[in-house]
């Protein structure tokens, strides 16, 4: 059933969280729609799709996010079922709430879930860092950008390319709208408290690593299905991780899925060296003091791929494709792809002090989300207003 939109003029800002890379973009959201004059009221909603105490809670601490008002715990499962079960589980919350609009974040599957209910019950639906795209379907998130951007009403976007590819999917200019990102403004916000590598190692409990970071060390993390999901894959790649830290002693933090696949295809032995720290998945206040001091960073993480470019530390992105192309154009971020020989080409070349230095990108200036609750403030006013007869 369509809801009277007239109904939920007062209502609050439904903002969605489900997985880690949710956190850091919704953290400076919920500040400026407090800071805004007058304060839009806002409810935090959790699906719960990430929910181990390093994946969510000191994530949540870290960043400073308020307790969810509502945790749908939904937890692992298939796509289908993930997907389905954050629907299913939303659809009340929504109906018990009323909200002025939904407002979503990134390509998670949650973001997708909840955008698809909402906006069949006439409840307007905003996505930030909408319009990024890989070109490659068969990564799941590239699913979710492209039908969240088809059905949501506001796209707010990080880079001007978005608006060429939201463009040629169709979708009129009007809807697209050019912010910046919010993912910097938490790096900026959270920078001075930064928790520097030595105390992240020494916390993290594991023995203390035999090198000396004060000499440089490059963190790592890998978590996308298509590298860590098959021993063909993950094995070279590991392989090529522990050639690299002959040269430059690495700190590894291991997302539960790619921890569960070296244990499943007996590769503990490639990360087991004195040069490699192998640590948890870290919180966000640590995670930002490795990136920060380190020499290079190795990942698949789409975030990264930004907040290197934020710092000006060289990023190896172990992709074929990055659906953040400004990283690469004007950021300190090359994509080097899976193969062992090309990575460690890459990583003699800014051993050697060749490196990309990079510049920050236009509008990743911390302002970000001080922007989307302007233009979300106006335009919900706009909506609301009765029409003239
Ligand atoms: C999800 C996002 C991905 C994002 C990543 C960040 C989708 C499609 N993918 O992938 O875009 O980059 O989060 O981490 O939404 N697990 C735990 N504890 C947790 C969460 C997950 O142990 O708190 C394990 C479970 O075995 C689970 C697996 O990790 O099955 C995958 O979790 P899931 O949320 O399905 O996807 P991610 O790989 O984390």
């Amino acid at each position: 059933m369509m809801r009277d939109p007239w109904l939920s003029a007062t209502g609050p800002v439904l903002c969605v969280v489900g997985a880690r890379p949710n956190f850091m973009k919704m953290a400076p959201i919920l500040r400026a729609l407090a800071a805004h004059d007058p304060a839009l009221p806002a409810m935090l909603v959790h699906t719960g799709q990430h929910y181990d105490v390093d994946m969510n809670d000191r994530l949540f601490a870290g960043l400073g996010l308020p307790r969810p008002d509502v945790n749908l715990e939904v937890g692992s499962g298939s796509h289908a079922v993930q997907t389905a079960e954050v629907m299913r589980r939303f659809e009340p919350v929504l109906d018990a709430n009323r909200p002025s609009c939904v407002l979503v974040v990134g390509d998670v599957n949650s973001t997708l879930a909840c955008t698809l209910v909402a906006v069949k019950k006439g409840v307007p639906v905003a996505h930030v860092e909408a319009g990024l795209r890989s070109f490659d379907r068969t990564m799941p998130e590239e699913i979710n950008r492209v039908l969240t951007d088809q059905i949501a009403d506001l796209l707010y976007t990080t880079e001007r390319a978005a608006h060429d590819n939201l463009a040629r999917e169709g979708i009129d200019a009007s809807r697209a709208h050019f912010v910046g990102n919010v993912m910097i403004d938490s790096l900026l916000a959270n920078r001075p408290l930064a928790v520097p590598v030595t105390e992240t190692l020494r916390r993290a409990g594991t023995e203390p690593p035999a090198f000396d970071v004060t000499r440089g060390y490059g963190v790592v993390t890998l978590h996308r299905p298509a590298n860590v999901d098959q021993v063909e894959t993950l094995g070279p790649l590991l392989a090529a991780l522990r050639d690299i830290s002959a040269r430059l002693p690495l700190v590894l933090a291991l997302h539960p899925r790619t921890r569960a696949n070296i244990e499943r295809f007996g590769l503990r032995g490639e990360v087991s060296s004195e040069r490699i720290a192998v640590l948890p998945p870290q919180g966000y206040l640590e995670m930002l003091g490795l990136m920060a001091d380190a020499t290079l960073v190795l990942t698949d993480s789409g975030g990264m791929q930004e907040e290197t470019t934020a710092l000006g530390v060289p990023c190896l992105t172990l992709r074929g494709n990055t659906e953040r192309p400004i990283t690469v154009e004007q950021g300190t971020n090359t994509l080097v792809g899976r193969d062992p020989g090309a990575i460690g080409r890459a990583v003699e070349e800014i051993l050697a002090g060749s490196g990309k230095r990079g510049r920050v990108p236009e509008l990743w200036d911390g302002r970000a989300a001080e922007r989307i609750a302007a233009h979300l403030a106006a335009w919900l006013a706009r909506r609301h207003q009765p029409a003239e007869v």
